[in-house]
Formats: C-alpha cells, sequence, structure tokens
C-alpha cells in the first residue's frame, strides 16, 4: 500500500502500537518510502504502559523502536520521521517529562500530545480525561515538558492548530451552548475510508455507536467499492452531514466535540 500510494505522490503516514516492528518489517517501511512513523507511547515506564494500553509490551517496544532508528541511521535513510503519541490523561501525565528524555536519549525529535476521546467504552473514559478539568499542577506539568521539550530540540504538538497546553485548556474554542464542535474542519477538508470501504467523517466516528444500524445508518456515508470516492465527497448524504454540522443539530459524534474533548 505505501509503495503504490508512494509512486502515486502521496504524502503517507500512520501510526502504529510498534508491537510489530520488527527489523523486516522496518526494513521495507523505508525501503517503500514511508513519509512518517507515528508511534503510540502512553508512558514512559513499563508499569504505566501496561495499565493504559492494556497490554505489558513497554519493553518490546522500545527494542523495536530503537533497533529502527539505527537502522534509519546505518542506512542514512531521512524518512520516516518518526514521533511518539503520547495521549495525555490523568494516569500517565507525571510521565510526560520521563517520555521527552526518552524520546531525546533516543534521537527521536518530536512528540505529539493527544488528547483523550472517551465513549465511555474500553480503557476509555471520562474520569481520565484533562480537556477543561486538568489541575493547576497538571497544566504547569505540561508547561514545563513545552520548555524541555524546547531546549532538547524536540518539537512539541497537539491537536489542531494548538499547543500542547492550549488542547488542554481551549476554553476560547466556544462559548458554553454555542456549537463547540463548529471550529472542526475537517467535514470540509479529509475524509476517513476504513478498509471494507466505508467513508465517515473523520477517526472519530467508528466509535460511540450503540448498535451496527446506527452505525450504518448515521456514520457511513458512502462505500468507495460502490461509489466512486468523488462522487461520495460531493453527493447527497455528505451534503446533508455538513447541512446538520451547520445547525443546531449535528451528528451525534460530532456533538461532543470541542466540549469533552477538542477536535
Ligand atoms: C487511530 S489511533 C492508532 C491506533 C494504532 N493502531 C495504535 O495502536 O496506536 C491514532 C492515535 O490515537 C491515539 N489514541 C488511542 N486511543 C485514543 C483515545 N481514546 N483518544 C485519543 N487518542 C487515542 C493512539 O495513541 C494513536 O497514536
Ligand atoms: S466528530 Fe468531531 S472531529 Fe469528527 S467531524 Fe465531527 S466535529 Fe469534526
Amino acid at each position: 500500500m505505501i509503495s503504490y500510494l508512494k509512486a502515486r505522490g502521496t504524502y503517507v503516514l500512520f501510526n502504529s502500537n510498534g508491537i510489530a516492528l520488527t527489523a523486516k518489517r522496518g526494513q521495507a517501511l523505508i525501503d517503500a518510502g514511508l513519509d512518517e512513523y507515528r508511534l503510540s507511547m502512553d508512558g514512559a515506564t513499563r508499569e504505566t504502559y501496561a495499565h493504559v494500553r492494556g497490554v505489558d509490551a513497554f519493553d518490546k517496544i522500545w527494542r523495536n523502536i530503537r533497533a529502527f532508528v539505527a537502522m534509519q541511521k546505518e542506512r542514512n535513510a531521512s524518512k520516516p520521521a518518526v514521533s511518539l503519541w503520547f495521549t495525555a490523561m490523568r494516569e500517565n501525565l507525571h510521565e510526560l517529562e520521563g517520555l521527552v528524555d526518552l524520546a531525546y536519549e533516543n534521537g527521536i525529535s518530536e512528540i505529539h500530545l493527544q488528547r483523550l476521546v472517551y465513549f465511555e467504552q474500553g480503557l476509555a473514559h471520562s474520569k481520565q480525561s484533562l480537556f477543561r478539568r486538568s489541575t493547576r499542577e497538571e497544566l504547569e506539568l505540561v508547561r514545563h515538558c513545552e520548555q524541555r521539550c524546547q531546549e532538547r530540540g524536540i518539537t512539541f504538538t497537539a491537536a489542531g492548530s494548538a499547543t500542547p497546553l492550549e488542547s488542554l485548556i481551549r476554553a476560547d474554542f466556544f462559548r458554553d451552548g454555542d456549537r463547540p464542535w463548529s471550529g472542526c474542519r475537517r467535514p470540509y477538508t479529509l475524509t476517513y475510508i476504513t478498509s471494507s470501504g466505508n467513508v465517515l467523517s473523520c477517526c472519530f466516528a467508528p466509535f460511540g455507536h450503540k448498535s451496527a444500524k446506527e452505525y450504518q445508518q448515521d456514520r457511513v456515508i458512502g462505500n468507495i467499492f460502490q461509489e466512486p470516492i468523488e462522487a461520495i465527497w460531493r453527493g447527497e448524504r455528505y451534503e446533508a452531514f455538513r447541512r446538520a454540522f451547520e445547525s443546531d443539530h449535528p451528528a451525534k459524534h460530532c456533538s461532543q466535540c470541542g466540549l469533552n474533548w477538542s477536535y
């Protein structure tokens, strides 16, 4: 897939938990011309990682990623750019500083602070969230890590155009009750296609539905194996989704954006 997309001139990236990043696969990713490899890393210790992700794989992942970065150096490969994606929550924020040091020691030059999206299912719940609920100490910690990244030449990013600190407070996004989702531009700028061809509004849309029927009716806008993407993008269902987005009654999955998490 990566080679196919690169042959078409596309910028290619993906996020991964890194568990299956063997030397052979790493070699293949470099050969295929992958532009970015975003490693999900929700802690700086084995214990916290296992607690947050539900799998005791911290040591294996770091062995994999160290070997991958070393292979890139050996081959003088400038791509893919490797970054760490840290989903910030109550249980792991105290390890962000340690993660900055881990990144620095391992020659990784970007950390992304991901805000938690939750639907009270699986491992993600509102009680873990920091968005609009961070304590003064938690915000100070993020500010400190911004500074630490700057000192170590690490780029520290967050969702949207916000800085990491802004992405957790961002009350200026909206006034309560005033269409908190409305600043999101995804309905006009991107789409999300699953491996079965279903077209959804964004990567939040596959989650939080109560039934397969609801998913099909409210989330799936079209299917690229049945209709060309251009027709879906400009079609009635997408337009109806966009009209709802501009009204007081957006799709259910949009209605929590900006309110429970930043978009
Ligand atoms: C679609 S996920 C990629 C999943 C990938 N297979 C993995 O295991 O990391 C994209 C990014 O969102 C992060 N993520 C996972 N759960 C999340 C959640 N509940 N809220 C926000 N971000 C989350 C992951 O760490 C990942 O880097
Ligand atoms: S669910 Fe949120 S991020 Fe996705 S299109 Fe709707 S407002 Fe935007």
